[in-house]
């Protein structure tokens, strides 16, 4: 089966790709490359020991999307292009709703076109807002905290209705990442954010090479177990086999009624996460047992938007794909910092 992957060059989608392709899938990738560098195209080939197609677009520009349609037909998509970060998407929403929802958008019209049967978009727990803890599928989530977690909670009712109003012609699992680290253990691939970074692993990542002389912890006052913010940081390499595993899922059955979390039988919904929360100052000293390397840091004061905790239940993604994480946070920063030395 051939499979698109939309923000296949990036750092979630160049890792999903790999297994996909190991999972004897076909892979086409759209980027066009706002965040990622074509070199990931051999990276993923060398991995793999096959090159994967990539076409250099812009996934709203819909006659570009219209020609890939027309001369590659995917029978499925995986939806990760995608701004993605909160602060930018604080202070220029029209750039966010245009390109993840004007995406999404594109997308859901050309499967309708030409009858791709299986869509699995890349959404996130941030769609849960100032939830309970831990987050299940089945909660009604409350209005996410920030105009990027808007664009993915917009993005995941736009794929719902249209699997809805299509007649389980086309079938959608929507997949909620929690905190995706680390990098395959080939150390080809991994994450590396232009600029300086936002999110914490690649963050300890850059101090531990001496790119950045030391990290600011955002807040050491929060209810939670030190003080520190607590996440549910998952292995990138867990979450491109999630992938695997609901593909499977849409391309095997057709669902019994209620099987999925959605309007109707044409959508599942599923954290994929650990189910365990790790504290700022918990990952710092994994990062050191794990690696050897000091990570020099300060406590600073809370980010704006920040939530204290947050982790997922995942257990439904294990009972229905038959998925669980495997790797250790000790394996997450082992293999980021395993990546992070080989970055120029
Ligand atoms: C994790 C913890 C910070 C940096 C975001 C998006 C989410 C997803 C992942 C896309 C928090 C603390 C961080 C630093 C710190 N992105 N921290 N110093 O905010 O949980 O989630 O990225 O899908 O949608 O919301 O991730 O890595 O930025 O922060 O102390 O320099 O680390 O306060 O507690 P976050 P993060």
């Amino acid at each position: 089966m051939k499979v698109l992957v939309t923000g296949g060059l990036g750092f979630i989608g160049s890792h999903t790709c790999v297994s996909l392709m190991e999972s004897g899938y076909d892979v086409v990738i759209a980027d066009d490359l706002s965040n990622s560098s074509a070199d990931v195209q051999e990276r993923i080939a060398k991995i793999a020991g096959k090159t994967p197609a990539f076409y250099k677009a812009d996934v709203t520009d819909q006659a570009a999307m219209e020609r890939l349609f027309s001369a590659e037909k995917p029978e499925a998509i995986i939806h990760f292009a995608g701004f993605k970060s909160v602060p930018e998407s604080v202070e220029n929403p029209l750039k966010y709703y245009a390109n993840n929802v004007g995406s999404t958008l594109v997308l859901c019209a050309l499967m309708k076109r030409f009858g791709t049967r299986f869509i699995i978009f890349s959404s996130s727990a941030t769609v849960y807002g100032d939830n309970e803890i831990p987050y299940r599928e089945d909660m009604e989530p409350c209005r996410a905290t920030n105009p990027y977690g808007r664009t993915k909670a917009m993005s995941e009712e736009i794929i719902r209705d249209f699997a809805a109003s299509e007649g389980g012609r086309h079938k959608a699992a929507l997949l909620r990442y929690f905190n995706p680290v680390g990098a395959h253990e080939s150390g080809l691939l991994g994450e590396d954010p232009r600029g300086v970074p936002g999110n914490l692993m690649p963050y300890i990542q850059r101090v531990a090479a001496g790119k950045l002389p030391c990290l600011t912890v955002y807040g050491t006052d929060y209810p939670t177990v030190d003080g520190t913010g607590v996440r549910d940081y998952i292995h990138v390499m867990d979450l491109a086999q999630a992938h695997v595993a609901a593909l499977r899922k849409l391309e095997a059955e057709q669902p019994a009624a209620g099987a999925g979390r959605g309007d109707s039988e044409s959508t599942y919904i599923y954290n994929i996460g650990t189910g365990r929360g790790t504290s700022v100052l918990e990952m710092i000293q994994a990062f050191e047992r794990a690696t050897g390397v000091h990570i020099e840091y300060k406590a600073g004061p809370r980010r704006a938007g920040d939530l204290p905790e947050y982790y997922a239940c995942a257990d439904l993604a294990e009972k229905e794909l038959g998925w669980k994480a495997k790797r250790s946070v000790e394996d997450m920063c082992r293999d980021a910092w395993n990546w992070q030395k080989n970055i120029k």
